[in-house]
Parts: structure tokens; sequence; C-alpha cells
């Protein structure tokens, strides 16, 4: 600590400048030479120019053992306050990986609980930049006491202040728990992993051999375990990710998003009136479709490397912030199964917590058969989407393009479960199953018994396809709004989500529901 001072704003300059040095010059270059940033520059990156205002600049741990007594750092490994991005107050910590490799103890996790408590009391963001060794291991069990203090605030905080997580460094350990309890997980690709338990102790307990990066990297948490949301191949880039991000949702959950001025122009999209193929085994990206519907450039979408058998994301339309679900029949033929049920399941509800309405572009087979699936709880992860959709109470729109087959269709935001409105193209195929699988069924003793049973079976096919293979008798019941020509949905769903506006819906009194975890 500084002790030479003149007089005492001397001596304040004097502390101040130690707390920005962080853990010397020698491990700031160290952090560099990883290419990653120091705590304060990614707060700079993060803040618009000049808005941080630090809190706790000053306070230092208060232990002794094994040496802690001579290695006090002003701050104690975590740069905290708030500031604005883009004008709006977030809250934010980053933490020092220069400071006792940012490891988290009593003091660490004071500083980062007392920045989450003003969030919650002034409903705004926080943001964590995490970059840590875990728990001190010279405090002992006061380290995993400060990671449950601020588990306990992200659980008071979910669902009502946006929180998110970016991951910049290493996060082991219980230290895993706070970032999977946020809304938001942004892993940079090379620099920053997560896992419960490393590789040395994977090694020694399943004798498994695999490196930090496979166990639990970007790639891997954004591919295979769906852990990450979103990922970015340096900081500059994931700072600017977490702004885009910000941009869709907002403050708090008493808010909707704040709008871009839009200035309404020729919405048609003609490209979408051919965009569906003349076969229904076809496949088309429906990444295409979304494009053509939002406004110019602005589809941001979330986990786009795990089950891609669905895209869900946000975007705006004429304007609005929206988030978007849609089966995605170029991967899987857009199949509903356990991994897309739980990416589509969080999103919604998601988007339901903070008030973005849903777009729901639906073209879905059914659920995917097989024993993997029902082994591993295809039906109560289905169930969580069900779930989702029939809790959500922010303006919900679906679009049939194609196929909605089965309890498939039910699921994804039919109107049964509580969708405001239910366009179909006239491509749309609503029915129990496709046709081809009904007639066999149906017609299962007389396609075996027929002299050509390949020619009964099309014969049949065709019979059920002419009368389910389209959008008209759920019309006729109403399931359906309307059948519309696809190159007028822009429109329509501009005029739909501007008519939803001021949605309100009172749900009866409870604890909670029971989501089927
Ligand atoms: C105290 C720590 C620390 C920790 C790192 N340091 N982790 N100090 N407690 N947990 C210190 C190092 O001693 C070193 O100090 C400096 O930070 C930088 O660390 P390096 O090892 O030089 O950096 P690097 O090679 O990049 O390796 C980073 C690392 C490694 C992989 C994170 O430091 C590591 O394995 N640390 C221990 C991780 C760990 O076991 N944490 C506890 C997990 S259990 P000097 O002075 O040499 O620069 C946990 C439980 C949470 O977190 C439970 C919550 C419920």
């Amino acid at each position: 600590m500084a002790t030479e001072h003149k007089g005492p704003l001397e001596r304040l300059e004097a502390m101040k400048d130690q707390a920005r040095k962080g853990g010397g010059e020698q491990r700031i270059e160290a952090q560099h030479a990883k290419g990653k940033l120091t705590a304060r520059e990614r707060i700079a990156l993060l803040l618009d120019e000049g808005s941080f205002e630090e809190l706790g600049m000053l306070v230092t741990h208060r232990s002794n053992l094994f040496g802690l007594d001579k290695q006090q750092f002003l701050g104690d490994g975590v740069v905290t306050g708030f500031g604005t991005v883009h004008g709006r107050l977030v809250y934010v910590f980053s933490q020092d990986f220069t400071v006792l490799g940012g490891s988290l103890a009593e003091a660490h996790a004071e500083k980062i609980c007392r920045i989450m408590d003003l969030a919650l009391d002034n409903g705004a963001p926080v943001i964590g930049l995490n970059d840590s060794g875990g728990a001190r291991i010279q405090e002992g069990v006061v380290s995993l006491g400060g990671y449950a203090d601020i588990f306990y605030r992200n659980v008071q905080a979910s669902g009502v202040v946006p929180q998110i997580s970016a991951i910049l460094g290493p996060c082991a350990g219980g230290a895993v728990y706070s970032p999977a309890l946020t809304d938001f997980i942004l892993m940079t690709e090379g620099t920053s992993y997560m896992f419960v338990t490393g590789p040395n102790v994977v090694k020694t307990v399943t004798h498994e051999e695999v490196t930090a990066e496979e166990l639990g990297g970007a790639r891997t948490h954004a591919s295979k375990s769906g852990v990450a949301h979103l990922t970015a191949p340096n900081e500059v880039a994931a700072i600017d990710r977490i702004k885009e991000l910000l941009d869709y949702l907002p403050q708090n959950c008493e808010e909707v998003p704040a709008s871009k001025p839009y200035v309404a122009g020729d919405e048609s999209r003609p490209a979408l009136n051919s965009i569906i193929p003349d076969s229904a085994q076809q496949p088309y990206d429906m990444r295409d479709v979304v494009k053509e519907l939002v406004d110019g450039g602005t589809f941001l979408e979330v986990q786009p490397d795990f089950a891609a058998n669905i895209v869900v994301g946000f975007a705006r339309l004429g304007g609005r912030s929206i988030g978007i679900v849609a089966n995605q029949p170029a991967v899987l033929a857009g199949v509903l199964d356990i991994g897309a049920s739980k990416k589509a399941a969080r999103f919604v509800r998601t988007c339901d917590a903070f008030n973005v309405p849903l777009l729901v572009l639906e073209d879905v087979p059914g659920f995917l058969p097989g024993t993997d699936q029902e082994w591993n709880g295809i039906i109560t992860n289905g169930a969580k989407l069900l779930y989702a959709f029939s809790e959500a109470t922010v303006p919900r729109i679906t679009i049939i393009t194609r196929k909605a087959y089965g309890g498939a269709y039910d699921v994804m935001n039919s109107k049964h479960i509580g969708a405001d409105l239910n366009f179909a193209w006239p491509t749309a195929e609503i029915a129990v199953m496709g046709a081809k699988g009904a007639a066999e069924i149906i017609f299962r003793k007389e396609i075996a018994s027929a002299s050509d049973p390949a020619a009964m079976l099309a014969e049949r096919e065709a019979e059920y396809a002419e009368l389910f293979a389209h959008p008209y008798r759920a019309a006729a019941r109403g399931y359906v709004d309307e059948v519309i020509v696809p190159a007028n949905t822009r429109k329509r769903l501009m005029r739909g989500f501007a008519m939803l506006e001021n949605k309100a819906v009172r749900r009866p009194r409870r604890k909670h529901g029971n989501l089927p975890l």
C-alpha cells in the first residue's frame, strides 16, 4: 500500500494509482501475452466513455494466512461499479486475473454482491466479466460462502433484471454456477473455459484424457453442451456482442425493450412466395425466411451451433425487439428432439421474462423417435417447451410455413396454448402426421392385400394429402386465423404485433409453477 504522500489528495491519488495497476506490470504483460485484456480495459470497452463510476476500489481482503498479509491488493481482484452502455445504466463486475489469479474470497464476493443488490433495487442489468482461478484457496471456507452469496443473488435477480456473463478466462469448479444461473453466457474462443472438474480430476476419476479446451472451451459449450449462448473470436468482439444483446432487452421485467425509430416502407417480400420447395421432403434454410421478415441485418442468433434443428434469436421488426423461435428444416428436417426442446424452452422463458414478443416460424415433422430420445427423457424435455409457451404472456404470433404435424403442432405456439395469432401459408400441412405415414397405418391391411401394394399406397397417400395436407381444415376450425400470401407476412406481423402492444394477461395467484425440470 502507498505510504509516501504529501497531502490528503496526493495520498488518495497514490492509492488509486496503485489500485489501477492491479497485480502489477509483469502480470499485466502476462495477461496481454495470453491474448487477454485486463479487467479495466474490458470495462473501458464495454461502457460509454467516461461513464464508469467505480465502487469499492480500496477494498482489501482480511486474511493473514498463507502469506496473504504480504499480498494485499487494493480492490481485491475485482473491479466493480456502474456506468452506461449506449446511455443505459448497467452494473458491472470485472475480475482481475492479475491479482491472485482473479480468485474469489470474502471481500471480492462482497463487492460483487453489493453491485447485484444495487442492480436489483434500481432495476438495471448486471454484466459479469469472469476471469478467475476460482475459490481463493488461502481463504478457505469464506470463499465458498462468498460464492453462495452470489448464487443466491443470481436467483433473486433472475427474471427481474437481465444478467449477462462473459467468460473471458478460467471459470472452474463451483464458480461455473453463477454464470449458469444468469440469462446469457458468452465465451471467448481459445482463451476461456468452464468445467466443474478440470482435466486432471477427470483423468483420475474416469481415466479420460482430455484437454481443457476440449473439456470446456467455447466450441465445446457452444455445440456439445449448449452451456454457452454466444461465442466470440476475441474479447473486443465479445464485448460488442454483449452490447448488441443488451439492445434487445429492457432494463428490467417492468419495462419493454426500447423500439428503434422505423419508417414504414414497402413491406412486401415477394421472395417468400417461392421459398418453400415443391417437394415436402426437400429442405430449405429457415434463416432465409427470417432474413426476409426482419428489419435488415438485425438477427442475433442465440446458440447457433447447438441443436441446430431449431433456430432462436433476437431481431427487430418495424423497429420492435422480438424473439424468434423457428424450426429449421435444413437440419434433421426440423424435428423436435431433447436439445431443441430445451434450447427453445429456455429462450421462450427468457423472452417472456423480459417482455420480448415472440414470433414462431413452424415447419416441424414431429418429435424425434427412438430409444435414445425416450431413455433420455424426451417426454420431460419436450414438456418444457410446451410449458414455456403455455405460460408466456408476451404477444405471440405463429406462422406455419409448411409442416405442423402431431404433438409438435400443439407445442409450437398453437392458439390452443395461448398464441394470439396463428397464420398459415398456403403450403402449410396441418395434420396428425404426414400423408405417407398416415396412409400406411390407416390402410395397412388394404395395402398388404393389394395386387400392387406400392400403387395402392401412393393412391391412399394422395387421398389423405388431398384431405389433410393443407391449412384449410385448421382454418375452418379457426385454429389458423388466416391463410396468408407469404409475401405479405412481414406486413401482417408488423400489424399483428402493433395490435398486441398493450396485451395484458392475468394469471391465477400461485407460489410458482412446477416446470418439468
Ligand atoms: C489463489 C490463485 C488461484 C486460487 C490462481 N491463483 N488460482 N490463488 N487461489 N484459486 C494464483 C496463482 O497462484 C498465481 O499466483 C496467479 O494466480 C496466476 O495463476 P497461474 O497458475 O500462474 O496462471 P495460469 O498458468 O494461467 O493458470 C490459471 C489456472 C491455475 C488454471 C486457473 O492458476 C489454477 O489451476 N488455479 C487453481 C484453480 C483451482 O483449483 N481453484 C479452486 C477451484 S475450486 P502468482 O503469485 O504465482 O502469480 C472452486 C470452488 C468454488 O473454485 C466453489 C463454489 C461453490
